[in-house]
């Protein structure tokens, strides 16, 4: 079913148009004050302005237009021109109770599903994913989520950066100071120590430079004991990523790093060159933008005079791969915004290209540890997420542990690593991605708030009312009799039928807080709710509705964490 807003706004801008003759958007939506009722239109004024009218007249003229009997709210003129809906309670409980009979919670798929890739995640091979990795996984694992939710075909892509230079220091580190046994604890660490060893003896000896830069040239040309190294390093770095994306619940349908593309580099720089899109200046090739005023002056290299190729070549690869090839129609690159200008020089020479999908880069701000300063250990390393999901598992332990002493071992671990894991994404998820954030576990392991831990124990508590009431089996019947009477009731039943709207705005924006927002809101209002209403005490006519919305309400919340990576438990 389409959502009430997109009814209210199809059946509203119907009637601005028949009225006015000319199309216009209605611009329906939630009112801020529940006091004006619940929807309210504000696309009149603009209507009026455009044809000279008196707002409040268009609006008159306007409701004379409505349907009532295609329309389940009733309506009124406030202010300059707002039309104010205020949906009909017996409508709201028909539709929740159909919604409850749908296993997609009554959220249609979209009409024209396209094809979208997600770019996500993307850590580099013999270094350790650090905490910088940890937003774009958690951002574009949610983001897939609630794309393939609305019937969009989601293609996932892990674009690990496993070709460049560091190969070279890796390769001569390798050779020279391993630390074997190290390696075969923590192959990624001791690959790091080693490739930094090599880094800073090349900045103080030119000959470990040179030595580098050797084996690096012997790497891409095809060498076999250097590219059995490499494949060495790709394995262990492999394995290291997976335990981590394991924990995660995170997975990708395909993993084509950029030696994927390695083939394919002089073909694009050729093809750019014949195009006339790239001309060779200073010995490198390059894309300039000159008729474009925010691009020009920042040319966009493709080849370097020593003959390599570099991240653009293989972004621009890319494109052509997954256009060609996954036949995308979308793609959705999940970086860092520091890359920014990267990603504007890309699809600038894409379009120009040829290649013309829908490319978004959905950026996000950095993560701040409590001093306010980019986040690093005590010794000023970048925190590697293997160590921070540790930590988020042992503190959540720690807490359920306190507040329900007998708990069993087994229960305390899973209790951890849902909460835990749960705790750090959702922190992440709840902010505007745009914007930095300050990483405070007291914040995000806290039961009061907008929290993980917040949703999921609103959750359980809802399991646990089923449970004493022995009704865990309990199914709202088809077409059962909803009396939604309380404020409470309706306006938590109001808060339900959002949902699809959230989704749809996640979709559009690619801001996977607004369905953490949606879902803080419906469980604030639930327990507004519950706190003022008995459940299993209340007489029959009550009960079944308000069993009703306690149901769909832990529906909605389990539906929501699921489309954000989250899980949630019966009992907490
Ligand atoms: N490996 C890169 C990094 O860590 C991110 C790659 C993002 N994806 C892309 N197609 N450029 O910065």
């Amino acid at each position: 079913m389409p959502t009430i807003s997109q009814l209210l706004e199809e059946k509203t801008a119907q009637a601005i148009a028949a009225v006015t003759g000319a199309a216009a958007p209605a611009l329906v939506q939630p009112t801020a004050n529940p006091q004006f009722g619940d929807y309210q239109a504000n696309g009149v004024m603009a209507a009026a302005k455009a044809r000279k009218m008196n707002p409040r007249t268009l609006a008159q003229q306007i409701l004379a237009q409505l349907d009532p009997t295609t329309i389940p709210a009733t309506w009124d003129i406030a202010g300059p021109g707002f039309i104010n809906f205020r949906l009909d309670p017996v409508w709201l409980g028909r539709t929740i109770a159909a919604i409850a009979a749908d296993e997609r919670l009554g959220i249609d798929s979209v009409s024209q599903a396209e094809t979208i890739v997600v770019d996500f995640s993307a850590p580099n091979i013999a270094k350790p994913m650090h905490v910088g990795h940890i937003r774009s996984t958690i951002i574009g694992d949610a983001l897939s989520r609630v794309l393939r939710f609305l019937g969009h075909r989601v293609i996932t892509d892990n674009h690990v950066g496993d070709w460049g230079t560091q190969f070279g220091m890796m390769i001569v580190g390798y050779r020279t100071l391993l630390n074997r046994e190290a390696f075969a604890d923590d192959p990624l660490a001791e690959m790091e120590r080693i490739y930094k060893a090599v880094q800073a003896q090349g900045k103080a000896d030119p000959a470990v430079a040179a030595q580098a830069r050797e084996e690096l040239a012997k790497l891409q040309k095809g060498d076999p004991e250097n590219t059995a190294l490499w494949h060495e390093f790709m394995a262990v770095s492999r394995q290291a990523f997976d335990r981590v994306y394991a924990r995660l619940h995170v997975g990708f349908d395909h993993w084509l790093g950029e030696s994927f593309y390695n083939p394919m580099l002089p073909g694009v720089v050729q093809t750019l060159q014949t195009k006339g899109l790239a001309r060779l200046s200073e010995g490198a090739i390059c894309v300039f933008y000159e008729d474009d005023p925010e691009l020009n002056g920042t040319p966009f290299i493709v080849q370097k005079q020593d003959g390599a190729f570099l991240y653009a070549t293989t972004d621009l690869a890319t494109i052509q791969y997954r256009v060609d090839t996954f036949h995308a129609d979308r793609i959705i690159y999940v970086v860092d915004s520091r890359q920014q200008l990267h990603f504007k020089q890309l699809f600038a020479a894409a379009r120009r290209w040829g290649y013309a999908p829908q490319l978004e880069h959905v950026g996000f701000g950095t993560i701040l540890g409590e001093d306010g300063r980019p986040i690093k250990t005590r010794e000023g390393e970048p925190i590697k997420l293997a160590a921070l999901l540790d930590e988020a598992e042992e503190r959540a332990r720690a807490i359920a542990r306190d507040k329900n002493p007998s708990l069993s071992e087994d229960e305390l671990a899973a209790i951890a690593h849902v909460v835990g894991i749960g705790a750090v994404k959702y922190a992440d998820l709840m902010q505007n991605r745009l914007a930095d954030y300050r990483f405070s576990w007291d914040k995000m392991l806290a039961l009061e708030g907008n929290t993980a831990p917040y949703l999921q124990y609103v959750y359980a508590r809802i399991r646990s009312i089923f449970r004493r009431g022995e009704l865990e089996d309990w199914q709202p019947t088809l077409g059962m009799d909803v009396y939604l009477r309380a404020p409470e009731e309706l306006d938590l039943a109001k808060q339900m039928i959002r949902f699809g709207d959230a989704l749809l705005e996640v979709e559009r924006t690619n801001k996977p807080n607004i369905l953490a927002g949606y879902l803080y809101d419906l469980a604030t209002k639930f327990n507004l709710f519950y706190q003022a209403h008995s459940v299993l005490k209340a007489e029959e006519e009550a009960r079944s509705t308000r069993l009703l919305l306690c149901h769909l309400t832990a529906r909605y919340i389990h539906k929501g964490l699921e489309l954000l990576g989250i899980e949630t438990l019966e009992a907490m």
